[in-house]
């Protein structure tokens, strides 16, 4: 029962479905739209815009902090002391284990002057700044360098030498400043290393997520294009696949009526319409008119049978009234109304002609040609699913792009474990992490060295600024003075024990940073150098000739790819595509893939689209009735009729018998009295009464007659008659050729269609081509990463920051050094001095400073003074200066 049930279910489902014919005079749907995929009534689709805001890791810019113009002070040293390009030359001789130094040092060391220099600067110090500092040590314990307390003369200690000592204190204090600045640098880079260390660590490592973010964003991108905007694709060919009635069979149609000369016939039909309307008109008055005279012609009979009993009573007076008025007769004529011809039915029909409007039965037949749409609907069904299964089939083709970019990333990614590789990038950074804790204890260790040093000659300074004065007597300075003076030594003392350590640092740092610096991140920099080293150096194994990028990543093919190139491409935002040259790597042909022509020929499909256009009837019973109608309307006409019982009748006889009368009248003017009631009579009844009311009929009667004859007879070589003939002639030729007409004009229509479904899969295929090529996969993310972690993070913080600390390191030590000698010339006008004398009198001292007090040093009254100094004190007369 219930199968039963199901199989009458299917039954009627199956009627429904057959007999839901689709209506072929309008496009359903108009319009498609899918999200932002959209078409229009022409198959004109937008397609939406590729997603493209997925977001990645390496895109900011790494922060290098406020210290990178100092940065820049080691970059501009390390340029000047190694000058030149990458050094392939040199490079290949190691590499090749060909570098001799014994033949080669002089060429090497021409190349090299600045930086080996540098370091033979650095050897010098180490080795000699402890032998200075003893030697200086020993000279100052000795009481020289310095050293001595004692002074033969007061200037010796620089006694009012007011610019001298201000000129040191301010010498010294910039020194000291520098170097204070150059320990706080010690502690930053020092701080410095380890951040970028750190950063490395926690974020640069991450940033290599990016080569799978990125493969995973071309992944979903293909996928959208392919898969969407081919689902959308194939709506809209559907779609017009499905409107082949309104899309072909409407235009077809239109082409037929033009070509087939059936315009020109609905025109003239059309234009048969002012005629119809002309006769509908006259036929109108003669209706009328025949009323009117059915109403009055009686009457004017029942006057006139009347008159002429009068007329014949005259005659009898006046015999010869029969000869001068021969019309005498009036009842002579028959005037039979009635009998004329009757219009009504003609009127009748013609006015329903033109109620329904003429036009109307021309596009009654216009209609009966949607039978063309309809059956192009009808009997292409099976062939447009032929078609469709066809263009189907193309799913298959355009689904290797996504498998091929799934491909591609599994085989990349398959390859480099990155998980793996991020583990151990970050074990490794543990362990340098864990060990540079040390080395940071070290720079925080010879920082505070510096800054020690630097802080002893700047307590040293002040002390000894405002322990005193120029004027103050050497040996009368302050203890604070006096200390200012000690600090300021053991700041030297401290200089020459730390000296060679820290130099050893420096030059240590040099030597590795300023190699790595220079043709390491200078080559990353430069990609075309780095080219060349990969190239030049074969760091990798190449076919001579090819290039080695082309030749990793697409074996044998012979693709010429340099990494300047791929990165330039990928930094300008090229897709993946264009920037690795897939099309010449042959990874997926993309030509081959977007033509579709392989997998669907619309052009042999749509060829065999076959449709029988026999048996169209053009000819509507309506419009053949109004034909035939207009061609037999003059035959139909009884003109003989109307001439015959209104050319000679009565009305006019009365006229012609009433002229006579008044001439009789006036010639023998005796018979006025007697005729005169005859006369006035009927000039009454032909001038007001029913004899005017006939003659105005008869009148218009015949000239609705001559007005139809205007528009049936003329022009006389193509009357009414002929050319509704003619017409109804062509109509039927048209006819019987139509089938043929119709097939023709199909074949030649065809070619519309099929460039139109063409048009749809090109512009996907257009799109897709122009999507890949220009917006798939922008590799900027893999740009990204060489910038940001390679040349950012790596080179120019890290990197850096190693360099900057040797530079700081220098720097301090440049300025520790110089400040060696200015504290020692500063000192002396600082330490509080005794005189030679001292050692044997002391009162003599305070003699002598009571006169220096209170004279003016280098005046010729003092040399007795001087003259009075015991002799084995004074060593040499002082000359004034
Ligand atoms: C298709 O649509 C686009 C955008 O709406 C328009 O610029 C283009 O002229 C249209 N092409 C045709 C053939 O209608
Ligand atoms: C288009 O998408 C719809 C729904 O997502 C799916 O059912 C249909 O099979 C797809 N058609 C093609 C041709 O991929
Ligand atoms: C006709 O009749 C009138 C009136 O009787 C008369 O005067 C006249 O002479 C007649 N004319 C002729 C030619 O007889
Ligand atoms: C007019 O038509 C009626 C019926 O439609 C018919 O009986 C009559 O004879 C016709 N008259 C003429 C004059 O043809
Ligand atoms: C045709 O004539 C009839 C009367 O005979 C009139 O009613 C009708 O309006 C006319 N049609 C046109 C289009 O003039
Ligand atoms: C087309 O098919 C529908 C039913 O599917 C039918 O109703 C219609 O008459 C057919 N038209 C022609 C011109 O064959
Ligand atoms: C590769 O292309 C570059 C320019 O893009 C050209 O200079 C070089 O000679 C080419 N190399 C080969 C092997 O064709
Ligand atoms: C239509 O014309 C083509 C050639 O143009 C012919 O092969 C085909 O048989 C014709 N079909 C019909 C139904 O006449
Ligand atoms: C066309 O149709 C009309 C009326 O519908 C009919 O009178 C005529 O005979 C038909 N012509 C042909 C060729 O079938
Ligand atoms: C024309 O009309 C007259 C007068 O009514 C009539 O005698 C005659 O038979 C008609 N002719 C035709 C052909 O109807």
């Amino acid at each position: 029962m219930a199968r039963m049930y199901l199989l009458v279910g299917a039954w009627l489902v199956l009627c429904f479905v057959s007999v839901s014919s689709v209506d072929v005079t309008i496009l359903d749907p108009e319009t498609l739209q899918d999200g932002e995929n959209f078409a229009d009534k022409d198959s004109n689709i937008t397609y939406k815009k590729i997603k493209d805001d997925y977001s990645y890791k390496a895109a900011q810019k790494v922060d290098i902090g406020p210290l990178e113009t100092f940065y820049g002070l080691a970059r501009s040293i390390i340029s000047t002391s190694l000058p030149g390009d990458f050094p392939i030359d040199w490079a290949l001789k190691i590499k090749d284990g060909k570098l001799v130094i014994g033949d080669d040092w002089q060429p090497l060391v021409k190349d090299y002057l600045g930086y080996i220099i540098a370091i033979a600067v650095g050897l010098l110090f180490i080795i000699l700044s402890p032998i200075i500092g003893f030697c200086f040590c020993c000279c100052r314990c000795c009481g020289r360098c310095g050293g001595g307390r004692y002074i033969k003369n007061p200037d010796d200690a620089g006694f009012e030498k007011v610019c001298a000592r201000r000129a040191w204190i301010i010498i010294l204090t910039v020194i000291t400043v520098m170097a204070l600045t150059g320990s706080a640098l010690m502690f930053a880079t020092n701080e410095n290393v380890s951040d970028s260390l750190e950063r490395i660590k926690d974020q640069d490592v991450d940033k290599l997520d990016d080569v799978t973010a990125f493969f995973d964003s071309v992944i979903d991108q293909t996928s959208v294009l392919v898969h969407d905007n081919f689902n959308f694709t194939w709506k809209v060919l559907i779609r017009d696949l499905d409107n082949i009635g309104y899309l072909l069979g409407q235009p077809i149609k239109d082409d037929v009526i033009q070509n087939s000369g059936l315009q020109a016939t609905y025109d003239e039909i059309d234009s048969m319409e002012v005629d119809a309307k002309k006769l509908n008109d006259s036929l109108k008055i003669l209706n009328e008119e025949k009323q009117k005279l059915l109403s009055a012609g009686p009457k004017f009979d029942t006057f006139i049978d009347h008159l002429q009993t009068s007329i014949n009573s005259a005659i009898t007076s006046y015999p010869n009234l029969t000869s001068e008025c021969p019309h005498y007769n009036l009842t002579s004529l028959s005037f039979k109304v009635d009998q004329l011809p009757n219009e009504v039915n003609k009127s009748v029909a013609l006015s329903i002609f033109l109620q329904s409007g003429i036009s109307a039965l021309t596009k009654q037949s216009r209609d009966d040609l949607n039978a063309i749409p309809e059956r192009i609907q009808n009997e292409t069904q099976s062939k447009r699913e032929d078609v469709k299964n066809q263009a189907g089939n193309y799913t298959n083709k355009i689904k290797e792009i996504t498998d091929n970019v799934q491909k591609i990333r599994d085989d990349f990614l398959g390859d480099l474990d990155f998980n793996n590789f991020k583990k151990n990038a970050k074990d490794l950074m543990d362990f340098g992490i864990k060990y540079d804790k040390y080395r940071w204890y070290g720079g925080i260790g010879l920082a505070c060295v510096t800054l020690l040093i630097s802080l002893l000659l700047g307590l040293g300074l002040l002390c000894g600024l405002f322990g005193g004065n120029a004027f103050t007597d050497p040996t009368e300075r302050s203890a604070i003075s006096n200390h200012g003076g000690n600090i300021l030594t053991s700041a030297i003392m401290l200089f020459f024990i730390f000296a060679w350590l820290i130099m050893l640092v420096t030059t240590v740092l040099f030597v590795a940073g300023a190699p790595t610096e220079k043709f390491g991140c200078r080559t990353l920099d430069d990609l075309s150098t780095l080219e060349k080293v990969i190239t030049d150096l074969k760091l990798v194994s190449i076919t001579s000739g090819k290039s080695w990028l082309g030749e990793m990543i697409y074996p044998g093919k012979g693709v010429n790819l340099s990494i300047s190139e791929v990165m330039m491409a990928c930094q300008s935002g090229k897709s993946a595509y264009t920037s690795l040259k897939m099309e010449e790597g042959n990874i997926f042909n993309l030509s081959q893939i977007t033509d579709y022509s392989q997998s669907i020929n619309f052009g042999d499909q749509i060829s065999q689209f076959n449709v029988n256009f026999g048996g169209l009837n053009i000819t509507s019973g309506p419009m053949i009735d109004f034909i035939d109608f207009m061609t037999t309307f003059d035959d139909n006409m009884n003109y003989t009729g109307y001439d015959s019982i209104l050319n000679n009748n009565k009305v006019n006889q009365s006229n012609t018998f009433f002229k006579e009368l008044s001439d009789y009248m006036k010639k023998y003017p005796g018979t006025q009295t007697n005729l005169k009631s005859i006369n006035d009579d009927l000039n009454n009844e032909l001038t007001h009464g029913n004899g005017s009311i006939a003659k105005n009929s008869i009148d218009r009667i015949f000239q609705a007659l001559e007005a139809i004859k205007d528009v049936t007879q003329k022009p006389t070589n193509n009357t009414l008659n002929a050319r509704s003939s003619n017409l109804k002639s062509n109509l039927s030729h048209i006819e019987s050729q139509l089938p043929k007409i119709t097939n023709d004009t199909f074949r030649n229509s065809i070619s519309n269609f099929e460039s139109r479904l063409k048009k749809i899969f090109d512009k996907f295929t257009n799109d897709i081509k122009q999507k890949v090529e220009n917006d798939l996969g922008k590799c900027t993310p893999l740009w990204n990463i060489y910038n940001s972690v390679l040349k950012e993070s790596i080179c120019q913080s890290t990197i850096g920051a190693v360099n900057g600390w040797w530079c700081a390191l220098g720097w301090t030590i440049f300025f520790l050094l110089l400040s060696t000698c200015s504290s020692v010339v500063t000192s002396k006008h600082f330490f509080r001095m005794k005189y030679i004398s001292d050692q044997s009198s002391n009162t003599h001292e305070k003699e002598k400073v009571h006169h220096f007090k209170n004279q003016v040093f280098h005046t010729d009254t003092n040399t007795d003074k001087w003259n009075n100094i015991p002799h084995g004190i004074r060593l040499k007369p002082k000359q004034p200066m």
